[in-house]
């Protein structure tokens, strides 16, 4: 890594504020090869839950990402930001090979780019760090009433971007918030606001937003090579788990539970991008992300009816895009956990870290 990326990736590391208030500088053009390098990442990586032609909502209520208001404003550190780190605790991992993803910052600056260009290189707006001085209270009550019932009472995102997520807040400076509250997003259900509501009143409702922002610390962990796909099998010696399906080809948790205690003879995959396994995955699952070359993917994995049991966060959309592929490969014997990871959790399952000191 040169060092002046490295300085550029440290400043938006230490200080979102101090990126953003970097001189502008001008924008540089793709070649068109880089521009189809991008888009085939795109493809391989985000389309599933961006959709096809980058206007989200495919999975999980992922954001557009080619509103207008969006490219506007996160162009460049935002959208860099959001794709290298993701937003921990939603679907959106991180995709930086730093932290375990596949894509090397190189690409991921290459990705920023294409998007910007594919929405039609808009002029970027810098919305600067100043705070937004709105009364945190009042917002709470226009929050309450005018945004809970997309985004979730608690800001966990029900339809919409979690905007309780600290990592989201960590990273946004006020007037993202406030422009996206005013201008909406064009091309999805985010209305603008501008008629509803009073300045004040987003003023308020930015400072409630901004009050949340609490209890979010990165905790860097040194990455752990994660199992050779030739030892995914779990238990080779045992019996197969028995299990009934449930909605055709799912696995409740409650089985996947009960299996992994009886030490049944399985091979447990997580479809998430893979930095997703490094900070928490079920104990013995192997990272195959869903943009895995299935090629190396059906050679490695036991053809003997072994069980395959595939997992995501989505809470299955990743995980039926592999269990699909590996059908249509001849693997009979496969499930996909229908509560997802993130069921999984919430139902007090157990998860493993990545952790090098494991
Ligand atoms: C498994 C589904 C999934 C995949 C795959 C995925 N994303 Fe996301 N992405 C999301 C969700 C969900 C959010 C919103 C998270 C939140 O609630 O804060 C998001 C948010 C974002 C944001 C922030 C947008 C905003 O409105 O603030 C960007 C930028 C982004 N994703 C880019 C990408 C890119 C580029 C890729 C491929 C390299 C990708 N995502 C892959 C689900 C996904
Ligand atoms: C009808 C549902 C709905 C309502 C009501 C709603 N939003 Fe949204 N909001 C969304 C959706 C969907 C998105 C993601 C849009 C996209 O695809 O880019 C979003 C995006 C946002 C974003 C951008 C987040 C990011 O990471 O880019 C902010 C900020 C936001 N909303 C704030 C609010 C506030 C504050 C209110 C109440 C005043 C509100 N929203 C009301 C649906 C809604």
């Amino acid at each position: 890594m040169s060092r002046s990326i490295l300085m550029v990736l440290l400043a938006t590391l230490l200080s979102p504020a101090l990126a953003h208030a970097a001189e502008p500088r001008p924008i540089p053009k793709l070649a068109p090869e880089e521009a189809a390098a991008a888009e085939a990442d795109y493809q391989r990586y985000c389309a599933l839950c961006h959709g096809p032609d980058r206007a989200g909502h495919a999975n999980d209520h992922a954001p557009s990402l080619k509103s207008d208001s969006l490219l506007r404003t996160a162009f460049p550190w935002l959208l860099r930001e959001s794709i290298a780190y993701g937003r921990p605790g939603t679907p959106m991992g991180g995709y930086l090979d730093e932290i375990g993803g596949p894509m090397s910052l190189d690409e991921v600056r290459r990705m920023v780019l294409w998007l910007h260009e594919q929405g039609g290189s808009p002029e970027p707006i810098r919305v600067g760090s100043d705070r937004v001085a709105g009364n945190a209270e009042a917002g709470a009550g226009v929050y309450a009433q005018h945004c809970a019932s997309c985004h979730g009472d608690e800001g966990e995102g029900v339809t919409a971007t979690a905007l309780g997520n600290p990592a989201m807040l960590a990273t946004t400076p006020d007037n993202f918030l406030r422009y996206a509250i005013e201008h909406g997003r064009d091309g999805t259900p985010m209305e603008s606001f501008a008629g509803t509501l009073s300045p004040t009143q987003m003023d308020d409702v930015t400072a409630f937003l901004r009050s949340r922002a609490t209890g979010w610390n990165s905790d860097p962990r040194p990455l752990v090579p994660p199992p050779a796909l030739a030892d995914a099998v779990l238990n080779p010696e045992a019996a197969a788990p028995e299990f009934e399906f449930k909605n055709g080809h799912y696995i409740t948790a409650a089985d996947l539970d009960r299996i992994l205690k009886e030490k049944r003879r399985l091979v447990l995959l997580d479809t998430r991008v893979a930095s997703m396994w490094q900070i928490a995955h079920i104990e013995g699952a192997v990272p195959i992300p869903y943009y895995s070359n299935p090629g190396e993917v059906i050679s490695a994995l036991p053809r003997d009816g072994t069980w395959i049991i595939s997992y995501c966060e989505c809470p299955r959309a990743a995980a039926d895009s592999v269990n699909k592929f590996l059908r249509e490969e001849g693997f009979t014997n496969t499930a996909v956990l229908w509560e997802g990871i993130g069921g999984w959790v919430a139902l007090g399952y157990p998860t493993a870290v990545g952790r090098a000191d494991k």
